[in-house]
């Protein structure tokens, strides 16, 4: 039997899983990131050293787990947070913790690059407008207010493309993750040298883009020896989190759709040409496998909202969770059980860290609406799980209206492993959901893409092929169903109505008068 490994650097933690040629996880193991640091309202950032911390946990441990050596794993494959900004300096050392994927400083730089491109030619360029979400602005917020560091960088690198350069000493990435940056031609697979030249940005800095599937580079004799892997080892390109998790749920022909609930939640479909939406309301990237393409919708705060909860408002449910051994959410979400579809009147907005699709709004601010005194404890958690999924509605509705085929979606991530919120998602999507065998999303399909590029399979449709299956289905429920589309009506219509306060909140809360 042979085995590959997947490597995720997520958001909370690192994740390493072990899978067999017939596609079963056959050991795995977490190493935890200290938690974001959000110095100000909107600033998220993570120590990329804390990252490579936790893949030299993970890696031995999920070995171990499996009770493989290092020579039985035949490639290595990595998928991770995509837009994050990590600078080098010329001794590779790094310069400043990482803007990361949720960090929302950069409006300012959007709207220079919009004006210094044009909003039209931008898309036509990169198939993307400017958002906060993306690493350039990131990075010229950096040019912009610490010029004395980014003078000294010498190479950019996403956050798995760090992690690849500690493995195996490349500086190298690949199309879906580079597709995040707003810095690479799209349409042609390759960086823009007219969109980098118009910014200013020097295209040294950039690693080298390859397919997702091919091989970057092998492990290093002295990370091997410290990590349980064997030199040489490949170590193939693999994915942006969203599009290796596509690949975990077999997203790999048109009309499957996938829906990641992690920190974030995205709604992802496979194309077999770029699409663009001319409003920019949902991201035209790459895709995992070569010469393909997709479509993503993304709600910044999906499950990152029921974090929040938990942090803030569950002190109750962590305690009794530790002493009774048991999973803290679902204590939480066990009580939302108890009210009916539309929480009587309460709607959340989960725009905890602005929002992407559909409002592309930075300055967008969360929120509880519709409180009455009759409201509980269990009407807070179930409005969470019903905003995010309405927020999640809003990008399958824009698919919808562009047409993109959608025969089955498949859930995954962390919001697909309870029942509850399963169904609250089927019946406000009014769509059957699909979950899978194995649950391991990004890391899973980082594994999958090892596995095509080192000749195990043919191509990542066949690895798809021969390793997913399909577990359970939840069906929408009419009457829920119906209920929730009149909820919805009203979520939709709701924030255009408060931007205007929303920004001002924002700006206050910048320090603004
Ligand atoms: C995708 C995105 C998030 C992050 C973190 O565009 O920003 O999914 O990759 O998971």
């Amino acid at each position: 039997m042979a085995y590959v490994m997947g490597i995720d650097v997520g958001t909370t933690g690192t994740r390493a899983v072990i899978v067999s040629e017939d596609g079963r996880v056959v050991g795995s193991a977490t190493g935890d990131h200290v938690p974001m640091s959000m110095p100000r309202p909107g600033w998220a950032e993570q120590d990329p050293e804390d990252w490579w911390k936790a893949t030299q946990e993970a890696v031995p441990a999920a070995l171990q787990d499996s009770g493989l050596r290092g020579a039985d794993i035949s490639a290595v494959g990595l998928s991770g947070q995509m837009h994050g900004v990590v600078l080098l300096d010329e001794e590779n050392r790094v310069l400043r913790p990482s803007l990361i994927w949720c960090d929302q400083r950069s409006q300012e730089q959007c709207d220079w690059i919009t004006e210094k491109v044009g909003a039209q030619r931008l898309i036509e360029l990169t198939s993307n407008p400017a958002l906060t979400g993306f690493s350039a602005p990131k990075l010229l917020w950096v040019r912009d207010h610490q010029p004395e560091i980014f003078q000294r960088a010498a190479h950019f690198l996403l956050p798995k493309d760090y992690i690849r350069f500690r493995l195996t000493g490349q500086f190298a990435t690949e199309v879906s993750d580079a597709s995040g940056t707003l810095l690479l031609d799209v349409r042609n697979r390759r960086w823009s040298k007219q969109v980098c030249s118009i910014l200013g940005v020097d295209t040294i800095l950039l690693p080298k883009v390859y397919e997702s599937v091919e091989v970057t580079g092998g492990i290093s004799r002295q990370v091997a020896d410290r990590m349980g892997l064997s030199p040489d080892t490949p170590v193939v390109g693999g994915g942006g989190d969203q599009a290796a998790s596509a690949i975990g749920n077999g997203i790999v022909v048109p009309g499957l759709t996938s829906i990641t609930l992690g920190t974030s939640g995205v709604l992802f479909a496979h194309t077999d040409a770029p699409r663009v939406d001319p409003r920019g309301r949902i991201h035209t990237f790459c895709h995992a496998v070569p010469g393909k393409w997709h479509v993503m919708g993304v709600t910044q705060g999906a499950g990152l909202s029921l974090r929040w909860f938990r942090d803030q408002l569950a002190t109750q449910e962590v305690a009794q969770a530790a002493k009774e051994n048991r999973e803290v959410y679902e204590l939480i979400i066990r009580q939302a059980e108890s009210v009916g579809a539309g929480s009587e009147g309460l709607l959340w907005f989960p725009y905890l860290m602005g929002e992407r699709t559909p409002h592309l709004d930075a300055s967008a601010r969360g929120a509880w609406f519709g409180l009455t005194a009759s409201h509980t404890r269990a009407h807070l958690i179930r409005a969470i799980l019903e905003g995010v999924a309405f927020s999640l509605r809003d990008s399958l509705e824009i698919f919808r209206e562009l047409e993109v085929p959608i025969t089955q979606v498949r859930l995954s991530g962390g919001g697909s492993r309870n029942p509850f919120w399963r169904q609250v998602q089927a019946d406000i999507y009014g769509q059957e959901l699909v979950t899978l065998r194995t649950s391991e999303g990004s890391a899973y399909g980082a594994a999958l893409l090892a596995a095509a590029g080192s000749g195990m399979f043919s191509s990542v449709e066949e690895a798809c092929r021969r390793t997913i299956e399909v577990r359970e289905k939840t069906a929408p429920r009419p009457t829920e169903r119906a209920a929730y589309d009149r909820y919805y009506d009203v979520y939709r219509s709701f924030y255009p109505t408060v931007k205007g306060h929303s920004h001002r909140l924002a700006e206050l809360s910048r320090g603004g008068s």
